[in-house]
């Protein structure tokens, strides 16, 4: 067991694992305060595993598939995760819903990144609504998970002016350079003991957080 001072990260995964690496590259260049001692994927031989690799970071195959029903998955993934006792568990590109068990047990150490700006357009195909919607601003939120799917309480979020952009996977190229600034961030403010979660409230700093929204030019 390493002997560093950082929290400790687990990183569910389920593909490329975009940002996972951005996670990996501001810990590398010493920017994010964060040991991430192992990588779980639910799908096996996605991108998201070499990347962790190549990182010298540990990975684990867990597939869903394998097991009975949710509470059982979620349990095998509890119990590995365990073995790490992690101080946080980051869902990066996680696709699978979690048991209210399991949300509960991690409470306050358990967040996730979504593709809108919540509470708009949770669930799929979030870059295609907010076009077809003719919004003018879309955009990325870092939230607490809560039992309910992508409901928690949002730490911080970043948005982009949608403009001339009509095509979807054009937008979520967008609003992924976006995710990549935004979700170390909040990682680096719950690793240097800023962030934390009160009755359903985000404190950053012990302040109530004023709307954490970044505007970006990307
Ligand atoms: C991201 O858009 C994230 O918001 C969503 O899944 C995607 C994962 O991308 N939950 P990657 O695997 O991190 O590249």
């Amino acid at each position: 067991m390493s002997s560093s001072p950082n929290p400790r990260a687990v990183v569910l995964i389920s593909g490329g694992g975009s940002n996972l690496q951005a996670f990996i590259d501001q810990v590398e260049a010493g920017e994010l305060p964060l040991d991430i001692t192992l990588v779980i994927s639910n799908v096996a031989d996605v991108g998201g595993l070499e990347r962790a690799q190549k990182a010298s970071i540990a990975t684990d195959v867990i597939e869903h598939t394998t097991y009975a029903d949710r509470t059982t998955f979620d349990h095998a993934l509890a119990e590995r995760i365990e073995t790490e006792k992690p101080d946080l568990i980051i869902l990066a590109g996680f696709m699978r819903i979690l048991t209210a068990e399991f949300v509960h047990k991690y409470s306050g150490r358990l967040i996730n990144i979504h593709p809108s700006l919540l509470p708009k357009y949770p669930g799929t195909r979030t870059h295609k609504r907010a076009i077809e919607a003719d919004e003018e601003w879309h955009g990325a939120s870092v939230h607490y998970v809560v039992p309910e799917v992508d409901a928690g309480p949002v730490i911080v979020q970043g948005r982009l002016r949608i403009g001339d952009t009509q095509c979807s996977q054009e937008l979520q190229h967008r609003v992924l350079k976006i995710e990549h600034q935004i979700y170390p961030l909040a990682a680096k403010w719950f690793a240097e003991n800023r962030l934390s979660l009160s009755n359903g409230q985000v404190l950053l700093d012990g302040e109530e957080s004023p709307e954490q929204l970044q505007t970006y030019n990307v």
